[in-house]
């Protein structure tokens, strides 16, 4: 296991010598795809397989999917839907502003790499969701960090505006947010809206939790904020909201202009994503209000569940507002971080979590937190619960 966040630089980064150069001198391997690790989480996911640990690493539900998406999909696939999707069941012109993509992973990637150009600069709040590191990376985009600060994980307005430059060419949002389950609030949208409008930067957000929030908090999608419809690109996805993490159907909305270049890069990253799937995604589109509420309300069940079995087993926890993951505090354990504290959690405890340190640019700012999922069924965690007691005894 390696204390490894994805926007490792070069001090971080891969073997560059040796079986990397060819005869001629040069690079065999790209000097971008060595400036990332693998990802963290599925390093987790593997070692959580190998010690027979129960998996609250990885943002998987372990329940089963809908079955009226389910029957929506065998019915796509009876119906031979299988050439080109054109559209999606979503209230933006979908000729002109939506862009279909093989998960919201690809239409971030697309987004990214139809904005940036050489020496453009990307604001990322920090912890953030791994992917923005090598997305990053591979766009061609200099990261500049603005901190997220526990416990409410707000930032600092000067921290954010200095952030912002002439070269800022994006800033990537994500609402409701992974790992922290903070919600941004109006205000926070209205204070990035201005710096945006001020140095005429996108909005690049993902909004892939939109539908799992608690507490009556609002989920407020930054293309509705007043000024911003053009400057925002919204990554969205069937993933979460829908418990089909395999399916691998997500989608950018961006103004015709933008989008047609997403659409350019799209086409020839993946050309499209699965035809049957997809149309069982217009279904899922037109639920009733009540599939939403019932799925907010059964993560507030889990969320409240995995709340008092982290306490109980002596962790100091972040309560998220939305998403389905929870931030702790391990300082109380007295571990020297969080990569030998996760690895004693899923090799001796039989529970995998992802380090904290994979969530920020310098891993010691995650040195004392470890993140948890609970998009699992009872039994899932129960189970941990048993063994995180363990830790009390021991
Ligand atoms: C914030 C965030 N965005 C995107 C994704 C991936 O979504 P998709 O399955 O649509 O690629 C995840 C998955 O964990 C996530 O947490």
């Amino acid at each position: 296991m390696t204390p490894q966040t994805n926007f490792s630089g070069s001090a971080r980064a891969g073997s560059t010598g040796g079986a990397s150069v060819t005869q001629a001198g040069h690079r065999l391997l790209s000097a971008k795809a060595e400036r990332f690790t693998e990802s963290v989480i599925r390093e987790m996911t593997r070692l959580a397989m190998r010690h027979g640990a129960v998996n609250l690493a990885q943002g998987f539900p372990d329940f089963p999917a809908p079955s009226e998406i389910k029957e929506a999909a065998r019915q796509a696939i009876t119906d031979d839907i299988n050439q080109f999707a054109r559209t999606q069941g979503v209230s933006v012109d979908p000729e002109r502003e939506i862009t279909v993509c093989c998960g919201s992973t690809e239409a971030m990637m697309a987004a990214m790499m139809a904005v940036i150009n050489p020496g453009d600069e990307i604001v990322v709040l920090e912890p953030f969701y791994e992917n923005y590191g090598p997305d990053a990376i591979l766009s061609g985009a200099a990261p500049r960090f603005v901190k997220l600060r526990p416990p409410d994980w707000t930032f600092d307005e000067k921290e954010m505006t200095a952030a912002f430059g002439p070269r800022t060419k994006a800033i990537i949002l994500n609402t409701p947010n992974n790992p922290t389950g903070k919600v941004f609030n109006k205000a926070e949208l209205e204070f990035i809206r201005d710096l945006c409008i001020r140095w005429n930067a996108f909005c690049i957000t993902d909004e892939i939790y939109e539908h799992i929030i608690y507490d009556g908090a609002e989920h407020i999608s930054m293309a509705r904020v007043e000024g911003m419809r053009d400057h925002t690109i919204t990554v969205n996805g069937m993933s979460k909201t829908y418990a089909v993490t395999g399916w691998r159907v997500g989608w950018a909305i961006a103004s015709p202009e933008t989008t047609a270049a997403i659409r350019k890069v799209h086409d020839f990253l993946t050309v499209g994503a699965a035809a049957p799937l997809q149309q069982a995604g217009a279904m899922a589109l037109r639920l009733p209000q009540s599939y939403y509420d019932k799925l907010a309300n059964d993560y507030l069940i889990r969320r409240d569940r995995m709340l008092e079995i982290l306490k109980q087993a002596g962790f100091a926890c972040f309560k998220p507002r939305g998403a389905y993951y929870i931030m702790t505090d391990i300082s109380g354990f007295g571990y020297p971080d969080d990569v030998s504290f996760a690895k004693y959690l899923v090799e001796k405890i039989g529970v995998a979590v992802v380090p904290g340190s994979s969530f920020y640019n310098d891993p010691a700012d995650g040195a004392k937190q470890v993140r948890f999922t609970f998009c699992k069924t009872e039994k899932t965690l129960s189970a941990a619960a048993e063994r995180l007691l363990k830790l009390r005894r021991g």
